[in-house]
């Protein structure tokens, strides 16, 4: 095992390079196949504007509070997320660490076997395979996640360029990566909602978008925002925590947060805008669930001009969010083995990366030939979904609410104000939120869930 841990040499840590940089990574964690896939399906199948009302409110209380909550623990504490908390506090704290650890692990097998599917489409759409004469996207989805080689192959090749980049480290890598790509994803979002919203019957998805229905609102609405809410920011398992801990004092963390949370909201809002409009103007359902994006709407594109054109820019955006996500992923588990283990990077990031892809295998294989292979009714991919975003991030959040709120309490608050300029009624309301309100709604919906 190589020696020269850094654990002890704070000053050799890497950071940030710019505030820029770092919005842009923060920003890429969390701007992810859970705003452009997953957002405009849930929204789809809770009731379209109804299903925005109750997330905005959540992500910009309880959201934002544990995503800062993060950054300070991390910043303060220099650390991965097991040592920022061993260094903070220590006891028992360290397991909220290992908890958010095993989950970004998790979440990066499953991660990477959607993200291959992208690419897959990617290609396919570049390609005219799904808009040709007769192409049937359901057909095509459905026989290319269900056989068992095709998806590995392209989990394998996105997994391999996540691993180049982390690799390349915390300014050269990760920074570097996310100042390109992050831009450009922004860039082709906003070409397709131009396009989508200029489709002739555009109008009524964008209605159906911005108009609640709250007779659609019910106990299952808010337990679905929660979660997406976590998962769409990246919060509840320590990436930000890692992230924070590349940066230095001279930030304003609040304005960063902030930045932080409204491209994410933006990205997420913007993704609903591409979709609803062309669903409707096709008149395609909108409540079709997982295959929106990858059935729905390539169906949607073979019927308008330039589809091809726009679809592949559709899946190239859907890969550029996977993979400044599955970076972000992977950082947390790296840090805590350099950090706290002494490992070298180079090792641990390919370690990393071989192990998710290998945790990826029955995931990928439970679209198809292991679909029967089922827990509570659930395969594999589905179950450690399921796992990591409806239990273990609120969970992380939640304990991460009380560690700020009242382990570090005014020192957080200390920590927050370092640099001068934050209103001190936003700093109690920040405090008061991760005291009382997260951990009561967290706890609420959590029961909610586990009864029913
Ligand atoms: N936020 C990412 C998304 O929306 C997923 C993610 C979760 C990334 C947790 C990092 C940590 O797709």
């Amino acid at each position: 095992m190589p020696r020269d841990s850094g654990s002890d040499q704070p000053q050799k840590r890497e950071h940030w390079a710019s505030k820029a940089g770092f919005i842009m990574a923060a920003a890429g964690s969390a701007v992810g196949l859970g705003n452009v896939w997953k957002f405009p399906y849930m929204a789809g199948e809770n009731g379209g504007g109804a299903f925005v009302m109750v997330y905005l409110p959540i992500v910009f209380t309880i959201g934002i509070s544990i995503l800062l909550a993060e950054l300070i623990i991390g910043r303060a504490a220099q650390k991965d997320p097991v040592g920022s908390f061993r260094v903070l506090r220590g006891r028992a704290w360290p397991l909220v660490g290992f908890l958010g650890i095993l989950a970004g692990f998790l979440i990066l097998s499953f991660y990477s076997v959607v993200a291959g599917w992208t690419v897959a489409f990617a290609a396919k759409m570049a390609t005219g395979m799904l808009n040709g004469q007769g192409a049937d996207p359901a057909a095509v989805f459905g026989s290319f996640i269900s056989s068992p080689m095709q998806p590995l192959l392209y989990a394998c090749g996105f997994m391999v360029v996540a691993v180049v980049v982390v690799l390349g480290g915390i300014r050269r890598g990760i920074e570097r990566a996310n100042l390109v790509l992050m831009p450009l994803l922004f860039v082709i979002l906003v070409a397709l909602v131009g396009r989508s919203l200029t489709l002739p019957g555009a109008m009524e998805g964008f209605t159906f978008f911005v108009t609640p229905d709250f007779s659609k609102v019910t106990g299952a609405t808010f337990t679905a925002a929660l979660g997406q809410a976590f998962f769409s920011l990246s919060v509840g398992l320590g990436a930000m925590i890692t992230y924070g801990s590349y940066l230095d004092h001279k930030q304003n963390i609040g304005r960063s947060a902030s930045s932080v949370v409204g491209l994410d909201t933006v990205a997420a809002l913007l993704a609903g805008l591409v979709l609803f409009p062309a669903v409707f103007a096709f008149g395609v359902d909108p409540g079709a669930g997982p295959g929106l994006a990858f059935v729905t709407l390539p169906s949607v594109f073979a019927q308008m001009p330039a589809g091809q054109i726009f679809g592949t820019l559709f899946f190239v955006l859907l890969s550029i969010a996977a993979l400044t996500s599955a970076v972000s992923l992977m950082e947390p588990v790296v840090a805590y083995f350099m950090d706290q283990h002494g490992f070298g990077r180079t090792q641990i990031v390919i370690a990393t990366g071989v192990a998710a892809f290998v945790l990826g295998i029955p995931s990928s294989l439970s679209m198809g030939i292991w679909s029967d292979a089922t827990l509570f009714g659930m395969g594999f991919l589905d179950l450690i979904a399921f796992v990591t975003s409806s239990i273990m991030l609120p969970v992380g959040g939640l304990l991460i609410a009380l560690f700020v709120g009242w382990v570090m309490g005014s020192r957080a608050i200390a920590e927050l104000k370092g640099n001068g300029d934050t209103p001190p009624a936003l700093a109690r309301a920040w405090l008061f939120i991760l005291r009382f309100v997260a951990p009561a709604a967290i706890a609420w919906i959590l029961i909610k869930e586990l009864i029913s």
